[in-house]
């Protein structure tokens, strides 16, 4: 069993304060590009898709809108409670490990959106998300992760910076220790001093493309921004990569 209840992700994610620290993201921009994702997909309007690590459910509510049967699955039970309470026909919101597959449950594509991976210690842990997700997807399914380029986030590293939300001054610091991006996040709030770290793992098309095709995944598409331009790993700011389901027993499908 997981022990989700000690690692940093199960604890940060879940609090108010990463929620007013990442307020400002731009829900037009994900809009666009759950479009763009969606036009590259052999998905059809009340297909079941699962948006995996969905947060509070920003995607999992634009591809209900495009007539996808929707579940939204993330580890923060505040996030679904608040995803719950804004939600739009055609979603369903629960609290889940992606280390583990949901019970009972088939898609035809599953999205981990947002740099919603490589948290974990154990690089087994990395593993256990890509085979649940194959175990819940049927034959020939897709998968879409949209991780951050981890070697133009290295290049672009800003070490230091105070962002200002809800009148809270949040100090970050961010470093690499030749595995994960660090984020070291301090702020006080009504006399209280708070510290939380963010620690992802810089993973690469290369280690992508080894568990992948090493858990029964091939990648067919990779892109660099939520526009599809090319992937260029010096450029792009992100990786987002659309990788389908092989059958054990063939070489192309
Ligand atoms: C960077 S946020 C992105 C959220 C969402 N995809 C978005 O774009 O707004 C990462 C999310 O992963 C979730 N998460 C972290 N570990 C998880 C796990 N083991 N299982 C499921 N969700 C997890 C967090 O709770 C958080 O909501």
């Amino acid at each position: 069993m997981s022990n989700s209840e000690c690692e940093w992700f199960a604890e940060w994610f879940d609090t108010p304060y990463y929620h007013l620290l990442y307020h400002n993201r731009d829900q037009g921009e994900a809009r666009t590009f759950i479009q763009n994702l969606v036009g590259q997909l052999p998905i059809q309007k009340g297909d079941s898709v699962l948006d995996l690590a969905c947060g509070k459910g920003r995607h999992t509510r634009i591809l209900a809108e495009l007539g996808f049967q929707v579940t939204g699955a993330d580890l923060s039970a505040n996030s679904i409670k608040e995803a719950q309470q804004t939600m739009v026909n055609g979603t369903q919101f629960i609290v889940h490990d992606m280390r583990y597959p949901i019970p009972n449950r088939s898609f035809q594509c599953v999205f981990n959106l947002f740099t919603s991976f490589g948290y974990f210690d154990s690089l087994e842990d990395n593993r256990s998300v890509i085979s649940s997700v194959r175990e819940m997807l049927e034959p020939h399914g897709h998968f879409v992760i949209d991780f951050m380029n981890s070697c133009f986030v290295i290049d672009h590293l800003v070490s230091e910076e105070t962002k200002t939300m809800g009148g809270i001054d949040f100090h970050i610091h961010r470093t690499f220790d030749d595995q994960h991006i660090l984020k070291d996040i301090r702020f006080v709030d009504k006399g209280k001093n708070f510290h939380y770290e963010e620690r992802v793992q810089a993973l690469t098309l290369d280690d992508f493309q080894e568990m992948l095709e090493d858990n029964g995944f091939q990648i067919l598409r990779t892109f660099g921004n939520f526009n599809l331009a090319s992937f260029d790993r010096q450029h792009s700011d992100r990786l987002i990569i659309i990788a389908q389901k092989k059958s054990w027993n063939s070489s192309s499908h």
